[in-house]
């Protein structure tokens, strides 16, 4: 493949979004419009890529980073203004691919299929068209007996221009030297006073330039967000690609229309996804794992054979065949080891538990590392807090905690130790013994009688 610089255009101001934040801002399936369309550009091994920005791009260049390099077009005049901007960036014998930030449903697919036609037909310039039913707001394809002879904007279009359903989605590849030279000629001379990029193709045409066009099989790519209709509309199609995409790689799914996964989640076979289940942000789950009903599992691994329902799950590993649930909640900062079993109603943050240890019900462990085979009793709550500073609370292997226990952090208890129920620990607990801390029963017998008198 010849050498390919990336322009993607990202400095219109979004009117339609009624937003403080930049349009290709805007999250969609876990992360914003514009990490989309680069994850992409970065599949197709394309390393030099220049991002146009100008409404909001201090907001832009710092998601950005050093991802891409950013070109600021500070007055949005058009899209062909805004490609004017990188002109100095390119070099002659090279290629261009032309893509806007605010269609991240084109596919990686359909891209190289355009970067292969381009460079197999040697043509100066090669644009994406799709045919959509109602071509309402796009650029129409207009073509001739030698074929494409030029892109009519719809504002600038007539009444039989605008019944042509072949529309430019405004993905383009071109010769470098070529665009440059057009892009050196074209003028705002339309309904809307813009540089359209659109015009430098009559440009090359005239010059003797070829220009082809290939048209997607599936009109949603040409999908362009304007709105938030449009982003949610668009997220929705995403959604469904993305279930499918795990189904044919051997992922069940019980009513997929319930179940949400982000693009950056990774999902290993014979996972089974239950209803009202959501994956999101960079997640993984392995083989075998069992997640949902009702589950949202946020950046977590979740290994091989876990099991979990009813839970919220953020920042944090869930180690193999684990089962989590029904009502737990594990916060980040959360490690779990191979067999772990955290049950109703129970709290973790920030905590380590090894393996095959148990805290099956209403329980609190902050900051707390748990060695293996442990038992918590119901109720156990680790007080970590002391209204200033956070402590630790640390517990050995095979310890047997009895319900209702307090440790007031930060405490350590030895291996094999056993707390004796609704005991407040507030000394460390040597390894062995058995640490009991409540007052002394009292039984008054006959009491219900001598009460009667
Ligand atoms: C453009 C095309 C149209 C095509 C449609 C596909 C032109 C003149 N028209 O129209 O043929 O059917 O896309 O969606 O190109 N931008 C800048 N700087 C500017 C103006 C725009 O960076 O000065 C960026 C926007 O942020 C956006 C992209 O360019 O990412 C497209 O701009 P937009 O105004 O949405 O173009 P359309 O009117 O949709
Ligand atoms: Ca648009």
């Amino acid at each position: 493949m010849a050498y390919y610089t990336a322009v993607v255009l990202a400095a219109g101001k979004g009117t339609r979004m009624k937003s403080e934040l930049p349009k290709v801002m805007h999250f969609m399936a876990g992360q914003p419009l514009i990490d989309h369309v680069l994850d992409k550009v970065s599949r197709l091994g394309i390393d030099d890529v220049l991002t146009i920005a100008g409404h909001g791009r201090e907001i832009l260049t710092e998601h950005l980073g050093q991802r891409t390099h950013v070109v600021v077009q500070s007055e949005q005049l058009g899209t062909g203004h805004a490609v004017m901007q990188v002109i100095p960036y390119l070099k002659e014998d090279t290629d261009v691919l032309i893509l806007s930030g605010d269609q991240p449903l084109l596919s990686e697919h359909t891209i190289k299929a355009l970067m292969t036609h381009h460079s197999v037909s040697g043509a100066s310039a090669t644009v994406l068209t799709a045919c959509l039913d109602i071509p309402t707001g796009y650029g129409r394809i207009l073509k001739n007996d030698q074929g494409f002879s030029g892109i009519i904007e719809e504002k600038d279009a007539d009444v039989k221009q605008r019944e042509i359903n072949e529309i430019n989605t405004g993905t383009y590849c071109f010769r470098a030297g070529a665009l440059k030279n057009a892009l050196q000629k074209i003028t705002p001379t339309n309904a809307q006073g813009e540089y359209y990029l659109t015009d430098v193709f009559d440009i090359i045409l005239s010059s003797g330039g070829k220009i082809e066009t290939l048209c997607t099989d599936d009109p949603t790519e040409a999908f362009g967000i304007n709105n938030r209709v449009q982003l949610a509309e668009a997220e929705d199609i995403l959604y469904d690609r993305i279930r499918k995409h795990w189904m044919l790689e051997g992922v069940t799914i019980i009513n997929p229309s319930s179940v949400f996964i982000d693009a950056q989640a990774v999902l290993g076979r014979d996972v089974i996804i239950s209803p009202f289940t959501l994956i999101k942000g960079n997640t993984r789950i392995d083989d075998h794992a069992q997640i949902g009903p009702g589950v949202t599992v946020i950046n977590s691994h979740c290994r091989q054979g876990c099991k979990i329902q009813h839970a919220v799950i953020q920042d944090a590993v869930i180690g193999e065949n684990c089962s989590i649930g029904p009502y737990a909640y594990i916060r980040p900062g959360t490690v779990l080891g191979t067999g772990v079993k955290v049950g109703d109603f129970v709290e973790i943050k920030n905590s380590h538990i090894a393996d095959g240890s148990k805290v099956p019900h209403l329980s609190y462990i902050g900051d707390s590392v748990i060695g293996n085979d442990v038992n918590i009793g119901a109720g156990t709550i680790t007080c970590n807090y002391d209204g200033m500073a956070k402590h630790r609370t640390t517990i050995g292997d095979n310890v047997f905690v009895g319900s209702n226990t307090n440790f007031v952090a930060p405490v350590t208890i030895g291996h094999h130790a056993v707390i004796g129920a609704g005991s407040t620990i507030t000394k460390d607990v040597p390894a062995e013994s058995l640490a009991i801390e409540r007052s002394q029963q009292k039984n008054i017998e006959n009491y219900t009688k001598i009460r009667k008198k």
